[in-house]
């Protein structure tokens, strides 16, 4: 008998998806579910039941959060990676960490056939497909979404019920797609880029706001975060307390028009609180600790590493020569940013590192200044040689 591994998140397309391929092909279908997001032992329980029930030999729930955090999310960081300027990737960075995992199942079981319950007409697709077909070799990947009979949500409904498929009621206004990193949100009235969100659309940040300002300290060690204010925490505790303390004061909301890998613009929110705040840190950090050239240039690499990421390139040889890099930069970047949160804001208001190459002597204006000012004449004489008038 032929066997399949579904990406399965328990939702109506993917439930739909286990019933119909299982019906299709006349085969045997283990569902494959990763949790970035963290699930209740009750959620987790529920998935089982459900994939079970729908038609799966086999239902497996995985806690990923802390190989997310360590292996992709904090490396991201750490290459200050944001694409096009606001958008922080969460989606994007747990696709590759997904694709692994199912690629890792389908060996154990002997699978060769892989599918996923992405549409066509977006970045997901590439970035399952890219990572399937560079971890395993010979794997044979299906998207029913591209090909099946269903054109509607509606349609897909219909087939549900008649058969017997579970599946939550009530229709949704937007698409989701959340992890500890972010959550991403799309369709319905979002549609229309010339108004704005709303409200019941922020899934993250809808709450009452805070106005009371506080104040935390980032500490890094090498790059990656390891304390808030004094208190060393582990990183999914330190991103999802930065979640929740964040989202009170509506830090990290997202509004953008996307520039999708398929070449379509949509138009997409996300809120992302921690990797907001953790981004400002991080990178006001680097401004004490790298020297200037080094800095520049991971400026520059940062928008490389942050298309790798969004076009699912992270098992490519330049992704990895790339976080060699990065890491190289990051041995210095240990020290704490103090920050003030704000409605709709974080500030900084001071940074403190046992690696900094800030020199007091060098800056001051004031007693105390050890900059030889001499040697600025020539300097500038020389340095601006090739354009200056020439007498
Ligand atoms: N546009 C984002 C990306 O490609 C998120 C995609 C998923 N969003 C969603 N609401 N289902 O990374």
């Amino acid at each position: 008998m032929k066997k399949i591994l579904i990406a399965y998140s328990g939702g109506l397309d993917t439930s739909c998806m286990l019933h119909w391929l299982k019906k299709k092909y006349n085969a045997e279908i283990y569902a494959y579910c990763a949790d970035i997001s963290g699930m209740s032992a009750a959620e987790k329980n529920k998935i089982i039941r459900k994939g079970l029930s729908t038609g799966a030999k086999k239902v497996i729930v995985e806690d990923l959060r802390n190989e997310f955090m360590q292996d992709y999310v904090f490396p991201s960081l750490k290459a200050d990676a944001v694409y096009d300027g606001e958008y922080f990737m969460s989606t994007a960075i747990g696709r590759p960490l997904i694709a692994k995992r199912l690629a890792a199942v389908a060996k154990k079981y002997g699978i060769k056939i892989v599918a996923h319950g992405c549409t066509g007409k977006g970045n997901d697709q590439v970035r399952f497909e890219t990572g399937l077909y560079s971890l395993l070799k010979g794997v044979e990947v299906l998207a029913p979404l591209r090909f099946w009979e269903f054109r509607t949500r509606e349609e897909e409904v219909d087939y549900a019920k008649k058969n017997k498929i579970p599946i939550s009621s009530g229709s949704k206004k937007y698409s989701l797609d959340e992890n500890i990193w972010g959550v991403a949100i799309e369709c319905g009235r979002l549609e229309d880029p010339s108004t704005p969100p709303p409200s019941d659309a922020w899934q993250w940040t809808g709450g009452k706001l805070r106005k009371k300002e506080s104040e935390i300290t980032v500490s890094f060690r090498e790059g990656c975060p390891v304390a808030l204010s004094g208190r060393t925490l582990a990183p999914v505790e330190l991103v999802a307390k930065l979640n929740a303390l964040g989202a009170a004061y509506k830090i990290g909301r997202a509004d953008m028009i996307e520039s999708r890998v398929v070449g379509i613009k949509s138009r997409e929110i996300y809120e992302a609180p921690a990797a907001k705040i953790l981004n400002m840190a991080h990178f006001d950090l680097e401004r004490m600790v790298l020297d200037r050239e080094t800095l520049h240039y991971k400026e520059k690499l940062a928008k490389d590493f942050a298309l790798l990421i969004y076009n699912g390139r992270w098992f490519s040889p330049l992704r990895r020569a790339l976080s060699a890099f990065v890491d190289e930069t990051q041995k210095n970047v240990t020290g704490s940013v103090t920050m003030i949160l704000h409605p709709y804001a974080a500030q900084i208001i001071s940074r403190t590192s046992p690696n900094s190459i800030y020199s007091k002597s060098l800056a001051t204006y004031a007693k105390g200044d050890k900059f030889d000012r001499s040697l600025a004449e020539g300097f500038i004489k020389l340095s601006c040689l090739d354009i200056a008038k020439r007498s």
